[in-house]
């Protein structure tokens, strides 16, 4: 795994654009794999102002993300569908019928990640962008997650729910389980990102990178992807640049 460690969170993100923006010029029709959480914000925010100021255009590019909570819809703020259109979507000239992610109301849950696993297969990521959660998960993956995992329903751990209630009105309104692309999933695709800001995700990131690879550590089987890089800042490295 490549590792890049920069000063701040700016820079992280300045770093995550420049391979993004190599993916999406060399392959206008790129199928981008996108991430939720606080952590790819800056980055979105970039695309956004080097489509403003340079034209760069996502016309025919499509996106497909990573989770979506079990029971929430874009008539919900606090789903990722939602996240996605506020924070990028809405500010590119993406064409929304591209864009893509699991129907969080599904009636049949089991048939909704077949569909999901389907489309994928034939839609494979040409680049993936992930953050890390402090448990070590990637998307709702969770530490015992198989890495043979496609797209399936999830059990939230405590940790995330925790984690993830900062952006809720209380605990109790965070969903207990999400629809989760599965670590099998996520290894197919061709080029990896990882995001990690933060001294919170410094255990993540020593599991990421130097751990051993297990599934306690859903994370740690990015060590077996042969075009993976970790960008994080140096609150994030703490553990591994001592090592
Ligand atoms: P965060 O979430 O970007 O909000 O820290 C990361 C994750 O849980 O994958």
């Amino acid at each position: 795994m490549k590792v890049v460690i920069t000063k701040d969170y700016n820079e992280m993100s300045a770093k995550a654009f420049e391979i993004m923006k190599e993916v999406v010029t060399a392959n206008p029709c790129a199928v981008l794999g996108l991430a939720t959480g606080s952590t790819p914000i800056g980055l979105y925010k970039e695309m956004i102002r080097d489509h403003k100021e340079n034209g760069t255009s996502y016309k025919s590019i499509r996106a497909v993300n990573l989770d979506e909570y079990k029971g929430l819809d874009i008539t919900s703020d606090q789903s990722y569908v939602y996240f996605m259109r506020e924070n990028l979507f809405n500010h590119i000239d993406i064409d929304l019928a591209n864009t893509h992610i699991e129907n969080g109301k599904a009636e049949d849950a089991e048939a909704e990640c077949a569909r999901y696993n389907a489309f994928l297969a034939n839609n494979v990521q040409d680049i993936q962008v992930l953050g890390i959660g402090s448990n070590g998960h990637i998307a709702f993956n969770e530490p015992g997650t198989s890495f043979d995992s496609v797209t399936h329903i999830v059990d939230l751990a405590e940790s995330t729910i925790k984690d993830n209630s900062r952006l809720f009105k209380s605990i109790d309104e965070v969903p207990r389980q999400a629809f989760t692309m599965g670590l099998k999933n996520i290894m197919d695709a061709k080029k990896i990102i990882v995001l990690a800001n933060g001294e919170n995700k410094a255990k993540a990131v020593f599991g990421l990178v130097k751990g051993e690879i297990t599934e306690n550590v859903p994370a740690s089987i990015l060590q077996n992807h042969p075009d993976c890089t970790l960008i994080c800042d140096e609150a994030a490295a703490k553990l591994i640049a001592e090592a």
